[in-house]
């Protein structure tokens, strides 16, 4: 009797460029985590308030920089990839992602975490134009920090506010099915450029 292997199941962590209690982006991420398939565990985490203005001068201090940042990077580390839904501002990343790139991109005791890290970039926006600009910036400078960042589909999320109710709740369902859609295409996406599965070590916190 041969007994079936069970599939893979694939850590992504889940990361919104807002700080915003009430981000589109951070609950557009909790929607995708509600309901990404069982091959799949989505951890949205709200690191970004922990991570310090990038200082050269911090950084000597504290090897590997302040604990928010340390905690950030084991996170992403212990991840099999990273998804990231941005915001635009004045037609690029806010500055708060942008900073804690900044870090994540430096060497440290762990290593430069985003290099060979599968990533997807996703965002939603007040405008009508669905953060174009701001997820051209982040491909950018993640391609820069060497992330394997997945070219389609794209996803540009439009007049954001139509399209939860007074409760939060996602109410467009073509934007449910194609965030979706993207997870899947994520999944793909990791399963393709880093096949090996990332062994979390023991000791490493998720932030939230
Ligand atoms: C400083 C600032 C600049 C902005 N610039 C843009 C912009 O260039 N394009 C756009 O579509 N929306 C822009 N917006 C509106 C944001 O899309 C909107 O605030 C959005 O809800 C932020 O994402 P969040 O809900 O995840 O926090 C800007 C907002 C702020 C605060």
């Amino acid at each position: 009797m041969t007994i079936p292997h069970a599939p893979p199941v694939r850590h992504v962590l889940c990361l919104a460029g807002s700080l915003r209690r009430d981000s589109w982006n951070r609950r557009l991420l909790r929607v995708a985590a509600a309901h990404a398939p069982a091959t799949l565990h989505l951890d949205v985490c709200d690191g970004l308030a922990a991570v310090p203005m990038f200082d050269e001068d911090l950084e000597l201090r504290e090897p590997g920089g302040p604990a928010g940042v340390r905690s950030l990077r084991a996170a992403i580390a212990a991840a099999d990839g990273l998804i990231i839904a941005t915001p635009e501002y004045n037609h690029a990343m806010p500055g708060v992602l942008k900073n804690a790139l900044d870090w994540l991109s430096r060497e440290s005791p762990e290593g430069e975490v985003l290099v060979e890290k599968p990533v997807a970039v996703l965002g939603a926006s007040a405008g009508p134009w669905g953060t174009r600009l701001a997820q051209a910036s982040l491909r950018q400078v993640l391609h820069t920090c060497g992330a394997l960042v997945m070219p389609t589909p794209t996803l540009f999320i439009a007049n954001a506010a139509g399209r939860f109710d007074e409760h939060a709740a996602l109410v467009d369902q073509a934007t449910g099915l194609s965030l979706q859609r993207f997870v899947l295409a994520f999944e793909q996406w990791m399963a393709r450029v880093a096949p090996a599965l990332v062994r979390p070590q023991a000791g490493l916190t998720i932030v939230r």
